[in-house]
């Protein structure tokens, strides 16, 4: 979400007259597109302002902004210099982007400037992003911006605010540029993108997330389309049959999980419980056989017991998710879980037991890639592999990664890859 929004302020600024450098000294401003969803985060995002703040010393002149969910969250407190140690000349939250040369004026005559206004309305629809992602091959759409699920440890409702879709007829012009520009994968973006739901205000038609993803699977049958992410108390049946319909829409979901343990669901406020998750599984085995499913997963919620963590344990088992991302749990200033609960588990139990879970999905990924052994894979080229440029890389519509000798094969083909070895990582076979 934040590379995409980062496309974003590249678009403003450059409508402005500005050029975009990837050579920090180079620059008269730099801004740092920040995230809070864990401390970690923030601290990489004031390490990385300390480092600027050498770059200042040696050119004078040189103006930080700090944009995102760390803006928002921590709002005027940053332009304190004894807060971080250190001077910030812009503040600006994530629906404050059209703002910015307003800001950047208000700066340049002298003052500190800050903007963390959240939007009831606010899609950016009508900025056309500036596309960084490398290769021109695949690229972000976002489709709906906030979130109102209010999960007890996480701070993005609070910093990215309510719920709000984007017009569907925005999206698939959208995509159908990036088509036209040579894309061949677009992936839908929004915090929860099942909730998306669009009501046109002339014909009151209503348009939710399973319309729109037939829309933009219908907008270039060469463009594949992905999604993420979705709540699994969201994922219908409905939206499973209507992937089943389009071969372009790629047979992986991305569905957190969180903890297999009931309880602790509960105390998470995920609106779910182990039994329903499976449910939801089986039905994405059931209607879309072919389907990969990955998975996020807190280690050492608050008040999370051993047998909470065993069944962690063993519904990744159950589920075989193809990927995970696995995180400690870190507590969120102002979460409900930071005013309801203690976050009670020492340091060493969160980490031995995230550790469990990392080696535990390393197992069930190299078990999922051994099972694609043998099998021939349709896979878009997305470039050379960074290992060695004898070798392309590009992904399987269940989003693994291939890696294949590159031939003539170029960034944005379609080729049929036979599967002929792997690790807990990587698919490697040869093209058929
Ligand atoms: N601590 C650890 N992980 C978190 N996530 C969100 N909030 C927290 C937190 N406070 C994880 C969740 C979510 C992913 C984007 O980040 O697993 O799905
Ligand atoms: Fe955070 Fe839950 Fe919303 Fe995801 S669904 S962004 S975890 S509150």
């Amino acid at each position: 979400m934040n590379f995409s929004d980062s496309e974003i302020v590249a678009s403003v600024m450059t409508s402005q007259g500005f050029d975009v450098t990837d050579k920090p000294e180079e620059a008269d401003w730099i801004f740092i597109n920040t995230c809070s969803i864990r401390e970690h985060a923030e601290n990489r995002v004031i390490n990385r302002l300390r480092e600027l703040q050498h770059l200042r010393k040696k050119k004078r002149g040189l103006r930080l902004g700090v944009l995102g969910c760390m803006a928002e969250r921590m709002k005027a407190s940053l332009l304190e210099d004894d807060k971080l140690g250190m001077r910030i000349d812009m503040v600006a939250g994530p629906d404050a982007y059209r703002q910015l040369p307003a800001l950047m004026t208000d700066v340049e005559s002298g003052q500190q400037a800050i903007n963390v206004m959240l939007s009831a309305d606010e899609t950016y629809a009508d900025i056309s992003p500036v596309r960084y992602a490398a290769g021109g091959v695949s690229a972000f759409v976002s489709i709906m911006r906030g979130c109102e699920n209010f999960c007890a440890y996480c701070v993005v409702p609070f910093t990215r605010g309510k719920e709000r879709s984007r017009d569907p007829v925005s999206v698939a012009g959208e995509i159908r540029q990036l088509a036209e520009a040579g894309y061949r994968e677009i992936t839908l973006l929004g915090q929860n993108v099942n909730s998306y739901r669009w009501k046109d205000n002339v014909s009151g038609k209503l348009t939710g997330f399973s319309d729109l993803i037939s829309i933009a699977a219908g907008t270039d049958p060469r463009v594949r389309v992905r999604f993420a992410t979705s709540h699994p108390k969201d994922i219908s049946e409905e939206l499973l049959q209507r992937m089943a319909e389009h071969p372009n829409i790629c047979r992986a979901i991305h569905l957190p999980v969180q903890s297999g343990s009931t309880s602790i669901l509960k105390k998470m406020n995920r609106k779910y419980t182990r039994k329903t998750y499976l449910e939801k599984i089986g039905a994405i085995k059931r209607i879309l056989p072919e389907c990969a499913v990955s998975t996020d997963i807190i280690a050492g919620f608050c008040g999370e017991t051993q047998k909470d963590h065993e069944q962690t344990l063993s519904l990744m088992e159950e589920v075989g998710f193809d990927f995970a991302y696995m995180f400690k749990y870190s507590e969120r200033p102002g979460t409900l879980a930071a005013k309801k609960f203690r976050d009670d588990l020492p340091e060493q139990v969160k980490t031995e037991r995230l550790n469990e879970i990392i080696s535990k999905q390393q197992q069930i990924s190299m078990e999922s890639n051994r099972r694609d052994v043998g099998k021939t894979f349709e896979v878009l080229v997305e470039g050379l592999s960074k290992r060695s440029s004898s070798n392309a890389m590009g992904r399987t519509s269940q989003n693994k990664v291939v890696v294949f000798p590159a031939g003539t094969h170029k960034a944005g083909e379609y080729v049929r890859v036979r599967i002929d070895s792997c690790t807990s990582a990587t698919l490697k076979g040869k093209v058929v």
